[in-house]
């Protein structure tokens, strides 16, 4: 009856309890699950674009040493005008505020619908148990946007622009990190055709944010990921040492998500990021993410130069093509990530 009554999550205000669907959570079984605050590495990014050699290589070793300890890391002094993250920002609150009628148009069962417009009340989702709703829109190599709000378009393509930038930027510095020429990743990954995928996660507050999730644990298939938080809530928490540490949001700055091809692309040097979001009764909290992925065609393998099946370092996985990759993961909804599937 609710889930007739409603259609997406923003419009579940005022529920003095949360319905019994969301609930995804046994908080007496997670009392041992510990959270703890940790500090995230953070990187200052002006140093990678930095005249000052020295500067630039101990920048790539911090980085590196953050692929490999955490899996993630925070990026200050990235260069992106805090105008054009407040518009972004905006142009989606817009989209949020359409009414149903106007969303609903979003709604594709697609896996590469070029928009998708999301909600855990969406009969055709699969993940229909999370506190969240989203807009998600392919914006490389063909540039999508909604019709509405009407300035959507110039401003998401800038956006989408600076965020492959700073990708491929990063992408050129882990590249380093392992001993490889910078552009050896955009290279072997085709990257010159990348998918890029721009995501809004929308999360209300949650009447009950202990029962619920926003995001179950969960590993991205892209390369590199690019989260963008609009509060200061450390709503998302990344796994490390077998504990969850919540991600502080410092003002204006970007978090760095390692992707499950990196995993296979660094042969198991570096290992992709499981992370999830919870939920808060206070206030709405939204994310802003930018993913880079290899073209849909692409072979997605061990980069040659990281295996020698003589020196004990043999290739970990098998090659796949990104289709099949994002293919397997949708339909292992619950896994962590296929990266078992394809294991050698
Ligand atoms: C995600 O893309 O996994 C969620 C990021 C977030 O909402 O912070
Ligand atoms: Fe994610």
């Amino acid at each position: 009856p609710l889930i007739r009554k409603y259609s997406n999550v923003k419009e579940l205000t005022d529920l003095a309890s949360l319905p019994s669907l969301f609930i995804t959570r046994n908080p007496t079984a997670e009392a041992a699950e510990i959270i703890i605050r940790k500090e995230i590495p953070v990187i200052d990014f002006s140093f990678l674009m930095s005249q000052n050699s020295g500067q630039r290589s101990r920048t790539v070793g911090d980085i590196g040493k953050a692929c490999k300890d955490w899996g993630c890391f925070t990026i200050i002094n990235h260069g992106m005008v805090e105008n054009l993250q407040t518009a972004m920002k905006d142009a989606f609150d817009e989209f949020f505020d359409l009414t149903i009628e106007e969303k609903q148009h979003y709604m594709a069962q697609e896996l590469f619908e070029p928009i998708r417009y999301g909600t855990s009340f969406n009969e055709a989702a699969v993940d229909v148990r999370y506190w969240r709703d989203y807009l998600r829109i392919i914006a490389h190599p063909v540039f999508s946007y909604p019709a509405k709000p009407l300035n959507f378009r110039k401003i998401s393509e800038e956006y989408t622009r600076n965020m492959r930038e700073i990708s491929i930027e990063l992408l050129r510095a882990i590249s380093e990190s392992l001993g490889l020429p910078e552009a050896t990743m955009e290279e072997a990954l085709q990257l010159k055709s990348c998918i890029q995928l721009l995501i809004s996660n929308l999360y209300p507050p949650c009447p009950q944010p202990e029962l619920a999730l926003g995001l179950p644990p969960h590993s991205d298939s892209s390369i590199l990921t690019i989260v963008m938080q609009s509060n200061t809530k450390a709503c998302l928490q990344v796994q490390h040492g077998g504990k969850w540490v919540p991600v502080e949001a410092i003002p204006n700055s970007f978090f760095v998500i390692l992707g499950d091809i990196m995993e296979i692309a660094s042969n198991g040097t570096y290992n992709s990021l499981l992370h999830r979001v919870v939920l808060n009764n206070e206030s709405t909290r939204m994310s802003i993410v930018s993913t880079i992925g290899p073209p849909l065609e692409a072979l997605v393998s061990p980069l040659p130069q990281l295996v020698d099946s003589i020196r004990n370092r043999p290739a970990l996985f098998r090659e796949t093509t990104y289709k099949e990759y994002v293919q397997l993961q949708k339909q292992n909804q619950e896994e962590k990530s296929v990266l078992s599937l394809i294991k050698l």
